[in-house]
């Protein structure tokens, strides 16, 4: 079965691959935009890129709830320990570990990392996953621009998945320069339109990322799929 993805809504992602199922940044309760209730869902695996509320959101809930593992950065996973979530895998940047469902590199990202209690939550990062048929999501998540964005852009992606809703992150121009340094075959914006602070009109990116980049944009709605 082909790899593909749902957008939840502002970072969250829902993704489906060989038959395991991989939740990304669950802020679902309290996110306007949230597709789907934390307790309707029941994921193989949980990836959290850093503590901010909009991203770890209802990474505990579930993941005692329905026994994920939480991979995250060492500092956090160390955290959610203390919280009481029994399965976690910590990893650091650069360091890549093999999943039943893929390969999970971690990438840079730079953006801060607090947890809601005020704890030390290690550095945000991304996600680097080479899925078992072959195809490699990035998924940026919370970060400026970064020149090395070339090199993670050379392991040859298909999807990325980058923040443009600017302000917290990059935003829709500095996106354009991500794109050509990451030059993946497909681009999904996330991390916009969730609140008035981030608001941005996709469709005016989508015809930016087609006139200046070799990338097909691909813009839905949360709640809606797409395959890689
Ligand atoms: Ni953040
Ligand atoms: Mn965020």
């Amino acid at each position: 079965m082909a790899t593909r993805v749902r957008w939840l809504g502002h970072a969250a992602l829902w993704i489906e691959s060989d038959g395991q199922t991989v939740l990304i940044d669950p802020f679902l309760t309290g996110n306007p935009t949230a597709a789907a209730k934390a307790g309707d869902l029941a994921p193989d695996f949980i990836l959290v890129s850093h503590g901010h509320p909009d991203h770890l959101g209802d990474t505990i809930a579930i993941a005692k709830t329905t026994g994920a593992i939480v991979v995250c950065n060492y500092e956090m996973s160390e955290w959610l320990t203390r919280q009481g979530v029994s399965k976690v895998h910590g990893q650091q940047h650069g360091g890549a570990h093999a999943f039943v469902f893929g390969r999970v590199k971690f990438t840079q990202a730079f953006h801060g990392s607090s947890l809601p209690d005020g704890s030390y939550g290690g550095n945000p990062c991304g996600f680097l996953i080479t899925f078992r048929d072959g195809t490699k999501v990035y998924d940026a998540a919370d970060t400026g621009l970064f020149g090395d964005m070339r090199l993670i852009g050379e392991e040859g992606i298909d999807l990325a998945i980058l923040p443009i809703g600017d302000n917290y992150t990059m935003g829709p121009e500095d996106s354009i320069r991500a794109i050509k340094l990451l030059t993946p075959k497909k681009v999904m914006p996330i991390h916009y339109n969730t609140f008035d602070l981030i608001a941005q009109d996709a469709d005016a990116w989508a015809r930016a990322v087609r006139q200046q980049t070799q990338a097909q944009p691909v813009v839905i709605k949360p709640g809606e799929w797409t395959t890689v």
